[in-house]
């Protein structure tokens, strides 16, 4: 058998925003237009030395030998389309969504292409605004750093559409061909004796961490994005201590707290006499952090006439202290971290464009704490130390209820609150529940509905508008614990009346779900959401089962994952209705045999672990699978 050539070549991946098999849009018209546009994608991708590889669908896949050549691909490409649209009546319009990554590809002899990139192309597409670009970052890395002229000639727009979404997909930035396997265990990371306490257990921030120390390891600046309280000063002296710089120092600069007319003089020192009041020269922030580590925290405070002072020293390491002319070098390592939007400060003109390339060549997002709600119970864990020697227990009951929060001050809350709860608990049980402010009680998102965004012919069918309402009316019900009245109601919430949500709800025969169904116990949307999301993606990156979905991916992946969370909340007693196809129909002819539903098995189980869920629900889970065996696996 021939053997497949590898290679390391930037992946764009294509497709058309909201289009989809299961709306079975594939009328003559429909299918005229996408063979147009997929023409137009090839006439392009040859002229910016590129090779398409795949248009099954409404999908195009392209290789590139040079990061720099896809973007421009990208962009040539939404530029043509964006004209071709421009005649056409708004059902014909075609607006793409565009991804690209790098990553290890390897080309069949008969031309197929398959390998991780493409599958983190495929779901960075799916990130993309309609008819815009979106790159991973070690994309948006190469662009950044080798051909910022290729950024800056964007335009504000594309500019946000191209960094926006890298900050919501944490794709990883090597390019082996598969993805690290979740540690054993819990990735609960005790604080050792050099080492800054980061304490998780989620996927989520598995690989985030795995992305932190590889990037310690190199000289880049980094970015450090993430809403207040989900500890990004702890990320950043984890990149110091994981660095060669770590016997250096780790020097902090607070800008949202230093006046503007002191921040000079704070970040760059002063000779005596330069500022008022001062008798003596004074290194500043930058000298002190000299063959260290400077983290730039909030740096998007940083009042517009100093930003510009900031950029000689990030390009060639020198600077003049205060009053002083001599010119000084430091070597110093640049963090910055914000909790603002600066890709969007950028763009109103409060934030230096060639400052923001400069600080974030390597961003990283800090998820909320909402988002990966599996730490919940390490966090707590660790923040009650050794009162859980003392007989403070943490009980499963305790888990759920912080697990049903919003946490919208993050981990910074969350300790709040154990402390609270210390405190409230004298000598006796944790009194965690008490601790909890009282008006931010949960908020389980809802699970998603297979198809939302509107599809390619530019409107939405009866059913499929039913279907959104539908998630709709479901997600407010959640969010309100089914109550229907009140200010706190869900009817007040979505600004209906009581009886109008009452027919609504009616009409869509929506209906509570029975409170001992296992859709409840696992916590509603937002638990089986989870749960899916977990279990999907350690199948899609495991080196054995992946295989399903390599050569798919460019379209399918995330459209399963979606059929996934509906058909698990249906079958789990929820509110959702499944309307993909029956599960023999799905895995028909695929080939899965008793070996990999071994592998399947394995992974269920992991994923149970690391989200802690306990009998009865695991084993209802498990023997739920067991009861799909049949239709699934051959043999
Ligand atoms: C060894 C285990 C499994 C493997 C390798 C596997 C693989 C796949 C693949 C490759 C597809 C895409 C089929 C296509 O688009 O043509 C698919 C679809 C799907 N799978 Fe699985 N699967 C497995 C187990 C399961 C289990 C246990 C469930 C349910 C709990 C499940 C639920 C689904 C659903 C809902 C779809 C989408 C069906 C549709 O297109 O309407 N799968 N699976």
């Amino acid at each position: 058998m021939a053997q497949a050539t590898r290679r390391l070549t930037a992946i764009l991946s294509a497709d058309v925003a909201g289009y989809s098999r299961l709306m079975g849009d594939d009328e003559p018209g429909t299918m005229a237009a996408l063979a147009e546009c997929q023409s137009l994608f090839r006439r392009l991708c040859d002229a910016t030395n590129g090779r398409i590889v795949d248009t099954a669908g409404d999908s195009v896949l392209g290789v590139f030998d040079s990061v720099a050549d896809a973007v421009l691909c990208a962009m040539a490409a939404q530029k043509n389309l964006a004209e071709w649209n421009a005649p056409r009546p708004s059902e014909r319009r075609m607006l793409f969504r565009v991804g690209i990554h790098l990553g290890d590809v390897f080309v069949h002899p008969d031309g197929r292409v398959y390998g991780d990139g493409v599958n983190v192309a495929a779901r960075l597409q799916a990130l993309a605004e309609p008819g815009g670009v979106c790159v991973s970052e070690v994309v948006h890395a190469a662009v950044g750093t080798k051909i910022p002229a290729v950024f800056e000639a964007l335009g504000e727009q594309q500019l946000k559409n191209i960094v926006v979404p890298i900050s919501v997909y944490r794709a990883r930035f090597t390019a082996d061909a598969v993805l690290p396997e979740p540690g054993p265990e819990s990735g609960s990371m005790q604080p050792g004796p050099e080492r800054s306490a980061l304490v998780f257990a989620s996927l989520l921030m598995q690989r985030l961490v795995g992305q932190v120390d590889a990037v310690a390891r190199t000289a880049a600046n980094v970015l450090i994005q993430g809403e207040s309280g989900v500890g990004k000063e702890l990320i950043a002296r984890r990149i110091h201590e994981e660095s060669g710089r770590f016997r250096g120092p780790f020097v902090k600069l607070d800008c949202a707290s230093i006046p503007a007319n002191l921040f000079e003089a704070e970040l760059f020192g002063q000779v005596s006499g330069a500022v008022p009041g001062s008798f003596r020269d004074r290194a500043g922030r930058i000298e002190l952090a000299d063959g260290g580590t400077l983290l730039l925290d909030e740096v998007g405070d940083i009042p517009a006439e100093l930003q510009a002072k900031l950029l000689g020293p990030l390009q060639d390491s020198t600077f003049e202290r205060v009053g002083d002319s001599r010119t000084r070098r430091a070597d110093v390592r640049f963090i910055a971290a914000t909790s603002r939007d600066l890709v969007e400060q950028v763009s109103r003109g409060l934030f230096r464009r060639d400052l923001y390339f400069r600080l974030s060549v390597f961003p990283i997002s800090v998820p909320p704490l909402r988002s990966r709600p599996e730490d919940i119970p390490v966090l707590v864990e660790h923040f009650l130390g050794d009162h859980v020697a003392a007989g403070l227990e943490l009980t499963e009951a305790h888990v759920r209820h912080l697990q049903t929060y919003d946490w919208p001050g993050n981990v910074r809350e969350l300790k709040n609150v154990v402390e609270r709860a210390v405190i409230l608990s004298g000598g006796g049980p944790l009194h965690l529940e008490e601790a909890l402010p009282t008006s931010a009680f949960s908020y389980p998102a809802r699970a998603a509905l297979p198809e939302e965004r509107t599809p390619a012919r530019g409107f939405l069918t009866a059913t499929e508008l039913e279907a959104v309402e539908r998630n709709s009316l479901v997600g407010a019900m959640e969010a309100t614990g089914w109550k229907l009245s009140g200010a706190d109601g869900a009817a007040a919430q979505l600004g209906l009346s009581v009886s109008r949500l009452k027919s609504r709800l009616k009409a869509l025969s929506v209906v509570k779900p029975d409170p001992g169904s296992l859709y409840v116990r696992f916590g509603g949307g937002r638990g089986v959401d989870t749960f899916a999301r977990d279990l999907f993606s350690r199948a899609v990156a495991h080196p054995t089962l992946g295989r399903f979905w390599k050569g798919r991916s460019t379209y399918g992946v995330l459209r399963e994952e979606r059929l996934l969370i509906a058909y698990l909340s249906s079958v789990m007693g929820g509110p959702i209705r499944y309307v993909g196809r029956d599960m023999r129909m799905a895995h028909r002819g695929l080939g899965i045999t008793a070996a990999d539903w071994e592998v399947f098995r394995a992974i269920l189980t992991e994923t149970l672990a690391a989200l802690r869920i306990q009998d009865p629900e695991r084993r209802e889970v498990v023997d739920f699978a067991e009861s799909l065996r049949a239709d699934i696996a051959q043999g």
